[in-house]
């Protein structure tokens, strides 16, 4: 006769149980101490998978509060943003963001090739994008930032075709752990990290300047901490470390955006040293400048009758008073 067969669930997988008296006793006495049956094991059970939730929830909710999170739901509708390396990682996640308040988003994406089969990466989230914001406004465009010439022509192509350029963010990166040399001679890391950036930022800036207020944002590292800056070996081919390279790059980085900074402030402020003290425009008055020049006003702006309407309201908002000065 056929045995009758039942199993029992265990730790670790299924086992078979049979009616053979023999075999069935040794099983038996082998399962014993784990019959999910019982109800010791059962609360056992139950208890260990609710601490196991609560402490995942725990770290969940420590994740939460301790990790920066941005809660402006600031919309960024006409708005143009290029995002480098938004092919994965968080790159990816800030530029679906982006789209998601509504942006013009650029994804400047490097090819990969995988096998035989050239796959652009690019191409393939987009229509991820498309599908998940709802929005249609997404572009992508080839960028390879190791590499000077892709660079300069990805910049020609963004200044030829958009308008304007609201935020450009610094966010591709890598790690090399093999020395490797592109082929303008630096180091692949730096030349990704920092290099590219640099040059980038260059190409793009009277763009950006155009679209004021705009921002550039560069993505660097907390483990700045673990390098230091050497002004003699900024372009490290020779490296006998290369994996250290990465935290020169993002220490870089940090430097490359204070001096950035420091440099676009005082350019800033050109135009209004030039409006106050150039012989050129002596007498010259009523004018409007823009970088160190005159520069042309709207239809609208050259209203005079509402240039004094707005003069006579706002006499009367700063109470001027009959004995005040008269201009
Ligand atoms: N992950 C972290 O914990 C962390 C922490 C602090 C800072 N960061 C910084 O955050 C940024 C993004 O990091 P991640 O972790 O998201 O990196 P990731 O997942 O490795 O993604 C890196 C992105 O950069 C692109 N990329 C690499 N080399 C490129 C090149 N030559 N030209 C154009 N694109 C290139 C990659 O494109 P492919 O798809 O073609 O490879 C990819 O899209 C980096 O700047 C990194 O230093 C990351």
């Amino acid at each position: 006769m056929k045995p009758q067969h039942e199993s029992y669930l265990s730790v670790g997988g299924m086992i078979e149980m049979n009616t053979n008296p023999v075999t069935s006793f040794i099983r038996m006495n082998l399962l014993a101490g784990i019959d999910l049956h019982c109800p010791l094991l059962q609360a056992a059970i139950a208890l260990l998978v609710i601490g196991f939730l609560t402490v995942i929830s725990l770290l969940k909710f420590y994740a939460y509060i301790t990790c920066g999170r941005c809660n402006s739901d600031r919309k960024m509708k006409g708005k143009t943003v290029i995002v480098t390396g938004a092919t994965g990682g968080i790159g990816k996640e800030t530029a679906k963001d982006l789209a998601a308040r509504g942006a013009r988003v650029i994804l400047a994406c490097r090819n990969t090739d995988y096998g035989n089969q050239i796959k652009d990466y690019g191409n393939q989230i987009k229509d991820e994008f498309v599908k998940e914001t709802q929005n249609e406004n997404i572009v992508v465009k080839k960028l390879d930032l190791s590499s000077q010439k892709s660079i300069r022509e990805f910049a020609k192509d963004i200044n030829q075709t958009e308008s304007r350029l609201d935020v450009l963010i610094h966010n591709a990166g890598t790690a090399e752990l093999r020395s490797k040399t592109t082929e303008d001679g630096l180091e692949l890391t730096m030349a990704t990290n920092h290099f590219g950036p640099f040059l980038l930022t260059h190409l793009l800036i009277d763009l950006l300047k155009r679209s004021a207020p705009s921002r550039i944002v560069v993505v660097a590292s907390a483990l700045y901490r673990f390098a230091s800056v050497n002004l003699n070996k900024l372009n490290p081919v020779d490296s006998f470390c290369p994996g250290y390279i990465y935290y020169v790059s993002k220490y870089v980085n940090i430097y490359f955006t204070e001096e950035l900074a420091r440099r676009l402030e005082e350019q800033g402020c050109q135009t209004s040293v030039y409006a106050a003290v150039s012989e050129e425009i002596e007498g010259v008055t009523g004018k409007y400048f823009i970088d160190c020049k005159e520069g042309t006003l709207s239809n609208a702006a050259r209203d005079m009758a509402k240039a004094k309407k707005v003069w006579e309201v706002s006499e009367k908002l700063v109470n001027l008073q009959p004995d005040d000065p008269k201009i």
